[in-house]
């Protein structure tokens, strides 16, 4: 009989037996200590919720827009790198799964499945998230081969110039395909569902780079690539300068501090995604959740604020739109999903979520997501202002 999934934990125990160690090692890692990352899990459970009774629920609805484009409910799917390598073919999957349940798919840069891939497995635009490479042609390539896609927004990723020690990715020598050790071996051999689907495709390598980027016949290593090629005087000017060049919506995503969503604002985005890479770049960083409050006050009347980081449930979806989020992306809990049962998996991690959505918004009185707000929530005295700015410069 197959399992009866009721929560993304259910999913996540399935996924964890299935994938090989590399790659769960890979999507459960923050960097050093791994703070922020647990943090941004942890503050939503500081976040209580308003119960409210004898409200008629009838009719109730999770629709809404972000940036301008109907969704489903205020949820998105990140871009997660190497999510090919957490099972065959996986970002044509979890973009398959995604149109079906009304929500946008974000490819990544650093994804398996290429632009071109997934554009000709699906039939509804999906968005994708740029990284900044020293190699200016191949970025305005990656633009180009966006545009002829028919995405209907770019995302440009600000936090990752060079990219965050996750110690476990070092010691397991990650790479895509992945390196073939005794110990990589060893594990995959126990791995049999996963490596029979990797068998029956070819998309192994990081199918927007290898090929397209001058001299790369194989960039296998996700670190040394970013090393290399990642652009580490991306500044506000170069934000420009894209923008010009994509000429359509742009997202961007690596916003934390309201001084840089005003930045954000100044340079014309259409939105911003508060988040701190899933607590994968700086440790020590405040979750997004908590931050959030801070730059919607700052920016929120005048662009769409999103948020990414620590967003595993319905519940946490509606904590994040109550405090002034247009929408949330979701990265390890579809994730999750994909590991345990590919396209089906990343399904019923959306359904998961929208149920549970659906769930707490009427157990707190209310009908329509847009109507959902601080009244909503009990949240902690000092949850915005615990941490000050400190000395002179704050
Ligand atoms: C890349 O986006 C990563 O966080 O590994």
């Amino acid at each position: 009989m197959p399992p009866v999934i009721t929560n993304v934990d259910d999913l996540h125990a399935i996924y964890r037996r299935r994938v090989p160690k590399m790659f769960y090692d890979y999507c459960q890692s923050g960097s050093w200590t791994e703070q922020t990352y647990r943090e941004n899990e942890s503050d939503f459970d500081l976040i209580r919720l308003r119960q409210r009774v004898a409200v008629d629920m009838e009719g109730r609805s999770t629709a809404t827009t972000m940036i301008g484009r109907e969704v489903a409910m205020p949820v998105a799917l990140a871009p997660v790198g190497l999510t090919g390598m957490q099972h065959a073919d996986g970002e044509i999957l979890a973009a398959k799964a995604a149109e079906a349940a009304g929500v946008p798919f974000t490819l990544s840069t650093m994804s398996i499945c290429s632009i071109e891939d997934v554009a000709e497995h699906t039939t509804k635009p999906f968005w994708f998230q740029l990284y900044v490479m020293r190699d200016e042609d191949f970025v305005d390539r990656l633009i180009e081969r966006a545009r002829a896609a028919g995405c209907d927004a770019l995302v440009l990723t600000l936090d990752l110039q060079i990219l965050g020690q996750r110690h476990k990715d070092l010691k397991n020598g990650l790479s895509a395909p992945p390196k073939l050790t005794p110990a990589s071996v060893a594990n995959m051999m126990t791995k049999i569902g996963w490596g029979l689907n990797m068998l029956q495709t070819k998309r192994r390598f990081f199918g927007n780079i290898v090929g397209h980027a001058k001299g790369v016949e194989n960039a296998a290593s996700l670190a040394s690539w970013t090393n290399e090629q990642f652009d580490p005087r991306l500044d506000w000017e170069k934000v420009r300068r894209i923008k010009e060049k994509w000429g359509g919506k742009l997202i961007l995503k690596g916003i934390l501090d309201a001084e840089d969503a005003r930045m954000a604002l100044q340079v014309g985005a259409d939105a911003i995604i508060v988040s701190n890479h899933g607590g994968r770049q700086l440790d020590g960083a405040l979750s997004s959740i908590r931050m959030l409050p801070e730059i919607v006050d700052a920016v929120g009347d005048k662009i769409e604020v999103h948020m990414d980081g620590g967003v595993r449930s319905g519940q946490d979806v509606l904590k994040a739109v109550a405090l002034g989020a247009r929408g949330t992306y979701i990265g390890r809990a579809f994730i999750y999903g994909l590991g345990a049962m590919g396209q089906k998996g990343v399904a019923q991690t959306l359904e998961v979520i929208r149920k549970e959505l659906d769930t707490t918004m009427a157990l707190c009185g209310e009908k329509d997501v847009h109507d959902l707000g601080p009244h909503n929530l009990l949240v902690p005295k000092g949850f915005r202002g615990e941490w000050e700015p400190h000395g002179r410069n704050g």
